[in-house]
């Protein structure tokens, strides 16, 4: 497997109409465009399935490729979390929470 992609609400009640999404393609395939596809295509069809917004939780400060590829699918940063994420070596780095609107 190549690319693998977890889509689920972000949360429970009043704030379900918000999905969550995770991504990983496979480290050889990386910068083919292959992440980009699965976002693009998981924004339509979040809509479709009736959410309407898809946030990320945690895309750790560091993740560069992810955060420009966010970004330049229109995805807006709401600030950065100090600490938000422990790496296995137990060390806490930052994360950055980002959204889009499903219009
Ligand atoms: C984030 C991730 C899913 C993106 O997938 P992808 O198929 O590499 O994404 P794309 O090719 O569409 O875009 C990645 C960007 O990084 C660039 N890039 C260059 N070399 C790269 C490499 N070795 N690895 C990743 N990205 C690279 C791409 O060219 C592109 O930049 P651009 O926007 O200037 O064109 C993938 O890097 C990954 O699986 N990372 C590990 C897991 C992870 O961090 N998931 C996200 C958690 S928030």
């Amino acid at each position: 497997m190549s690319a693998f992609i977890s889509q689920h609400p972000n949360n429970v009640g009043r704030c379900s109409h918000i999905s969550n999404a995770s991504y990983a393609v496979s480290s050889g395939e990386r910068g083919k465009h292959i992440g980009e596809q699965l976002v693009k295509d998981y924004l339509s069809k979040a809509k479709q399935l009736g959410f309407r917004i898809l946030q990320f939780n945690a895309v750790v400060e560091s993740n560069i490729h992810a955060r420009h590829l966010y970004e330049r699918l229109g995805f807006v940063q709401l600030g950065t979390i100090p600490g938000g994420f422990r790496t296995k070596d137990g060390h806490y780095v930052n994360i950055c929470p980002y959204y889009h609107t499903l219009d």
